[in-house]
């Protein structure tokens, strides 16, 4: 039984068209929070997620930065600290293993982890951000606060707040980032959704479009999603376990 055949039994039916692609197909790997839950980083929406024990108008708003900055910072440094401590895990690895196979890839994360450079891969657009960035919340500017795990407000040179290069709640996402990689996706051949809820607007929306510009989406989440339903392949498994078996599939098909 090849790796894939658990992968196909569990979708009932619904088999993977590996013949569609070869290696000068365009891949788009597209991730959320899930694909560092097995790196031991908390995700934002599952039951034990940040968002079941904080309000995230308080820790993830201009609002709540306004009104009490050091319980934001110390909320966003003890999160910099978990992931420091914590390394790539197996589907990061596969993402660098399956960019030697597909020379036309890229990764679109939502995360925030820095986890993907960290596992070498390449092409990598950050939606909202890096939590080992900082700029002034006045005036944007890149402070070089990396080596310091900042807990107290320090102030930019025009006075603005220090604050984490995170994208809040009512903010824009980084414009270029964002074109980049819409355009990554209107292009794509196959895309894999790995590890995000779908929830979150613009960047749930990127599935939608590949699909519609005739993409086969793959949707790995061991829990279903609004997106689920409409997903070509919805795989119910870790993205640890899943992305490798998928890579391996692809190494066989193209030695
Ligand atoms: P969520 O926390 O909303 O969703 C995480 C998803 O990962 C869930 O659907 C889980 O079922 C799934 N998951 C958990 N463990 C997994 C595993 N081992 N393998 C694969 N999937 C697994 O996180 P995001 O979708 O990334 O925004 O959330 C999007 C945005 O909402 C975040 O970027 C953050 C948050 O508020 C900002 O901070 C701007």
């Amino acid at each position: 039984m090849g790796a894939m055949d658990s992968i196909f039994n569990a979708m009932a039916g619904n088999t993977f068209p590996i013949n569609r692609f070869d290696r000068d197909s365009h891949v788009v790997f597209f991730t959320g929070a899930g694909i560092s839950a097995e790196s031991g980083i908390s995700t934002f929406r599952d039951p034990d997620g940040h968002w079941s024990k904080y309000d995230p108008m308080k820790l993830a708003g201009q609002a709540g930065f306004q009104e009490d900055p050091e319980l934001v910072l110390n909320w966003y440094a003890d999160r910099r600290k978990t992931i420091c401590q914590a390394k790539p895990n197996a589907a990061h690895t596969s993402i660098s293993n399956f960019q030697k196979l597909f020379r036309h890839s890229v990764v679109i994360t939502q995360n925030v982890d820095g986890l993907h450079e960290r596992a070498g891969n390449r092409s990598i657009y950050e939606l909202h951000g890096n939590i080992h960035r900082h700029k002034c919340n006045s005036c944007g500017k890149i402070t070089d606060l990396a080596k310091k795990n900042m807990r107290t407000l320090n102030r930019c040179d025009c006075g603005g707040k220090i604050r984490p290069d995170v994208v809040w709640f009512g903010e824009s996402l980084p414009i270029g980032t964002i074109n980049e990689a819409f355009e990554a996706v209107h292009n794509c051949d196959l895309m894999f959704s790995i590890g995000t809820s779908a929830q979150i607007y613009p960047a749930a929306q990127l599935p939608i479009v590949a699909q519609s510009r005739g993409a086969y989406v793959v949707e790995i989440n061991p829990e279903p999603t609004p997106f689920s339903p409409q997903a070509d392949m919805s795989v119910r498994d870790d993205a640890g376990s899943a992305l490798p078996k998928f890579y391996e599939e692809f190494h066989a098909q193209f030695k």
